[in-house]
């Protein structure tokens, strides 16, 4: 039987889709690590340095700041499943597929969902969102920072404020953006935020950090119930509604990563040690450092597809810094130039989803590949495969463009 498979050997590829991306070769090493029992005492402290590690990343004071087992969805149903009461009213503003994510989420939790939407391509005025949560009243809003469906970023400066002002609370899915672009947790007044780890942190999906603030841990741990086998006669139970599911249960999971230790599920620790390594390495280059790559890589990466004679799609004042959306030229099969990035060129690059499918290509310049070679070797593929697709385009003009603006830099 073991002779049927070949060893393990994935290709070279270059993956500049919407993520994952290549890990960066450090965190990789990291996981090689031999395990750790989850209580060893060396393991706990590395629980801890993550806490801390993370608060960094998330610009944040907040005491739960730890990791969910799971790629960044697991975040996402943890803050809601546990935020969120039957009946619970949840604005959820969308503005491309991960919305729509949240939307579906929170219906599963039982909540009052008032999804309002834009066109994709587009984000929210703030003006729209204050008179919707005037108008709604919801418990809790539930927005994405950066949506890598439509490449667009909703602006969140102002939005913290006017859901303090409203009583409501605010949660963030920044799964595409933390690491890449600018997002104070504490600052701005976000009451929950969660990532991933493999789009701006550089690393494999399966850890989800999150943060949460006092706002939050009120309210979940009012509804703290602890599973039988581990109850002691001291154990104090909330009054609220049990958390709808056991393994997203945030009030166990803050009792798990708190120094009780409570048991509750087998840690993954070598995702452990990949988040640990991803948030090291980024504080180690400094948010600001890493922001500015990333915003580079993108000005590069768009400067050499509008030389190339390509339109860059959706409003380009909300574009995230860290993947683009471009209109497949007409008379270009999409699919066919993406196979042959594949095949020729070992390059990755992503097709879009719903009503953007065959329409828009997506491309990241995230995490590890923010780099200005990963950048110049996708824009020399996508030069010669739309040549050989017989789609004329200037020759050498998207490379020199972005090489120009490295120069600059
Ligand atoms: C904004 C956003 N939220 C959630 C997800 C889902 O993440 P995962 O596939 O890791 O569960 C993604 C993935 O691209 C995303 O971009």
């Amino acid at each position: 039987m073991s002779d049927e498979f070949d060893e393990l050997n994935p290709a070279p590829r270059l993956l500049m889709g919407p993520g994952p991306i290549n890990a960066d070769p450090r965190v990789l090493r990291a996981m090689s690590a031999q395990l750790l029992g989850q209580f060893d005492p060396q393991f706990r402290d590395y629980m801890k340095q993550v806490s801390e590690l993370y608060r960094g990343v998330f610009q944040t004071k907040n005491r739960w700041t730890l990791l969910i087992d799971g790629t960044a969805r697991s975040a996402i149903e943890a803050a809601l499943t546990s935020l969120i009461e039957e009946g619970d009213r949840v604005l959820v503003p969308v503005f491309g597929r991960f919305g729509h994510l949240k939307v579906e989420i929170a219906r599963r939790c039982g909540a009052d969902v008032i999804p309002v939407e834009v066109e994709w391509g587009t984000v929210f005025s703030d003006e729209f969102l204050e008179k919707n949560i005037k108008k709604h009243r919801p418990k809790i809003v539930a927005v994405s920072h950066g949506d890598t469906s439509t490449t667009m970023a909703q602006p969140l400066q102002a939005l913290g404020k006017l859901c303090r002002a409203h009583d409501a609370l605010l949660y963030v899915d920044a799964t595409a953006t933390l690491g890449g672009m600018d997002l104070p947790t504490d600052a701005w007044q976000l009451d929950v935020v969660s990532a991933g780890l493999q789009k701006c942190l550089g690393g494999p999906s399966g850890s989800a950090p999150i943060t949460l603030n006092e706002r939050a841990e009120k309210l979940i741990s009012n509804r703290k119930h602890t599973e039988a086998g581990l109850r002691t006669p001291d154990t104090i139970e909330g009054e609220g509604p049990i958390i709808r599911s056991n393994y997203f249960d945030l009030a166990m999971i803050m009792d798990y990563w708190s120094d009780k230790a409570l048991n509750h599920h087998t840690e993954a620790t070598t995702m452990l040690y990949a988040a640990r390594e991803c948030a090291r390495i980024l504080l180690k280059e400094g948010l600001d450092h890493a922001f500015a790559r990333h915003a580079t890589a993108s000005k590069a990466l768009t400067e050499g597809l509008k030389a190339m004679g390509l339109k860059l799609f959706g409003d380009q004042k909300h574009k995230m810094a860290n993947v683009t959306g471009v209109h497949i030229p007409q008379g270009v099969d999409g699919d066919k130039v993406r196979r042959a990035l594949l095949k020729d060129f070992n390059i990755e690059i992503g097709t879009s989803f719903g009503p953007l499918h065959g329409r828009v290509w997506r491309i990241g310049t995230m995490g590890y590949n923010a780099r200005a070679d990963a950048v110049l070797n996708t824009l020399g593929a996508l030069d010669a495969v739309l040549s050989q697709e017989n789609h004329r385009i200037p020759r050498g003009a998207a490379v020199d463009a972005a090489l120009a603006v490295y120069r600059q830099g």
